[in-house]
């Protein structure tokens, strides 16, 4: 394997793919005119299968080409899962009057925070467990060809803690390291968390491919 394309039109996604790409000899780049392409709708009940249909149907715009997409989000056991496959809208009946799965837009990280820490008021520290879940589709003209999961476990805390990072950053407390993941380092993040550990299972895929 000669080249990926990654389906997405974030910069920040495309270094961070390039960097786990880069030693192993591996192109990456963006699809050519992706914010051309028609938006996938991100409508599956799990990461898999939003994944999975992200580059399955945009690997049909680049014949012959492996095309990578991912789906991520933060899972509460407490809140039997979710905000989950909602995690980038789940403030939408607020903010928008919608449930999440009906939301045409996403909603910003404070209000989706305001609504985890409400939902977990009661909730003794014990009980706050969650995991952030990442997980990466490699695609071939329409077809999956190979999934890639990756977890952080940690615990969500009563109140934010921490300025980097994005999103549940600041509640999603990391026992192995005692900090928050708004509290890691650009370079701690990509070791601990679950997006860091789906790309090392990319890498070694890739490195298999030959
Ligand atoms: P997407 O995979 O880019 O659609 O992200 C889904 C949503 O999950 C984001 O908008 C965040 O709310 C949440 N999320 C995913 N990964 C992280 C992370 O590493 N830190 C904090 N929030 C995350």
């Amino acid at each position: 394997m000669r080249r990926i394309l990654i389906a997405t039109s974030n910069p920040g996604k495309l270094r961070d793919f390039a960097g786990a790409a880069a030693k192993l000899g591996v192109e990456v780049a963006g699809i050519p005119n992706f914010s051309s392409l028609p938006l996938v709708v991100e409508d599956g009940a799990t990461f898999e299968a939003n994944a999975r249909k992200k580059a399955e149907e945009y690997s049909l715009a680049v014949p012959g080409e492996i095309v990578i997409a991912d789906d991520s989000g933060l899972e509460i056991d407490a809140l039997n899962g979710a905000p989950g496959v909602h995690s980038a809208r789940y403030a939408a009946p607020e903010l928008l009057g919608q449930e999440p799965h009906e939301a045409g837009s996403n909603t910003d990280d404070e209000a989706n925070n305001q609504r985890v820490l409400r939902e977990l008021e009661n909730v003794a520290a014990g009980q706050r467990t969650a995991r952030f879940v990442c997980v990466l589709a490699a695609a071939r003209d329409g077809q999956t060809v190979a999934t890639f999961r990756g977890t952080a476990e940690g615990v969500i805390l009563p109140a934010p803690r921490g300025s980097n990072g994005f999103g549940y950053d600041p509640l999603f407390f990391f026992p192995k390291i005692q900090k928050t993941f708004a509290e890691l380092t650009a370079e701690e993040k990509s070791r601990y968390s679950h997006r860091g550990a789906a790309f090392r299972k990319l890498q070694e895929w890739i490195s298999e491919q030959g």
